[in-house]
């Protein structure tokens, strides 16, 4: 276990691994961070849901953080890859991470990021690669991948296609394209829906911002 002070207010959190009783207030918290953000409602607890039984989770990476008894926060990695025609190479990659609206701006996302990219440096691995928030991990130094010559499975760059060398010139003899898991193309709408059920409603809203 993991216990981290981030200041006076956080003196209490505890950055872990996930248990079976932690799954639905991790769900939760997920539903409420992501829920009309990008989209009305959202589909990212599902997604949290369908990764803990994938073959390509990776649960001795993901971590929770919990503030006096409850879950706040969450990062679920799994593994991905890049690949350079027959050549394909290991990076790791992560999401949803997200932190309780009633938590957020407090350095928790932070330290869920820090703490993990610490573990995976330990563990050997090289790189991981996101789609992300281009306002926020750039602080936390992921750069686009324009500039390690790796493009999404389609041929594109964008800001929110971003990487980060967890040693120092990870990506210099890594290029290609990159490749998720499936399981981030199996949210599909009516068991996004059917799913959502456990959890108390919250109303989908059409919002200025949101990508669709
Ligand atoms: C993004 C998120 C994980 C950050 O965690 P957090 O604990 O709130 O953030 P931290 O306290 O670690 O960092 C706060 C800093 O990040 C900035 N920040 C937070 N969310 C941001 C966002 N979406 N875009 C740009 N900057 C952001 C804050 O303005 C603050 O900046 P400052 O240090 O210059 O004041 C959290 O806000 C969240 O869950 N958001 C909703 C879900 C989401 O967007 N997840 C990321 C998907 S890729």
């Amino acid at each position: 276990m993991e216990i981290e002070s981030a200041g006076n207010e956080m003196r209490n959190l505890i950055i872990r691994k996930e248990t079976k009783d932690d799954y639905y207030n991790a769900e939760y918290m997920t539903k409420k961070a992501f829920w009309n953000l990008h989209r009305p409602g959202c589909d990212e607890h599902y997604l949290v849901h369908l990764l803990r039984g994938s073959a390509d989770y990776m649960e001795d990476l993901s971590r929770v953080a919990e503030l006096d008894n409850k879950i706040v926060g969450g990062i679920y990695y799994s593994k991905a890859y890049v690949l350079d025609g027959n050549a394909r190479a290991d990076v790791l990659t992560f999401g949803p991470l997200c932190v309780d609206p009633d938590y957020q701006n407090k350095g928790i996302g932070g330290k869920l990021l820090e703490i993990t990219i610490k573990e995976a440096r330990e563990q050997g691995y090289k790189g991981i690669i996101i789609f992300g928030e281009p306002g926020y991990y750039p602080k936390h130094g992921f750069k686009t991948c324009d500039r390690y010559g790796i493009t999404t499975k389609e041929g594109k760059n964008f800001d929110a296609f971003m990487g980060y060398e967890i040693v120092p010139n990870a990506f210099g003899d890594i290029h290609g394209e990159f490749y998720e898991s499936e399981i981030f193309e199996q949210l599909y709408t009516d068991r996004v829906e059917e799913y959502d059920k456990k959890f108390p409603y919250m109303e989908k809203l059409k919002l200025p911002g949101q990508w669709s």
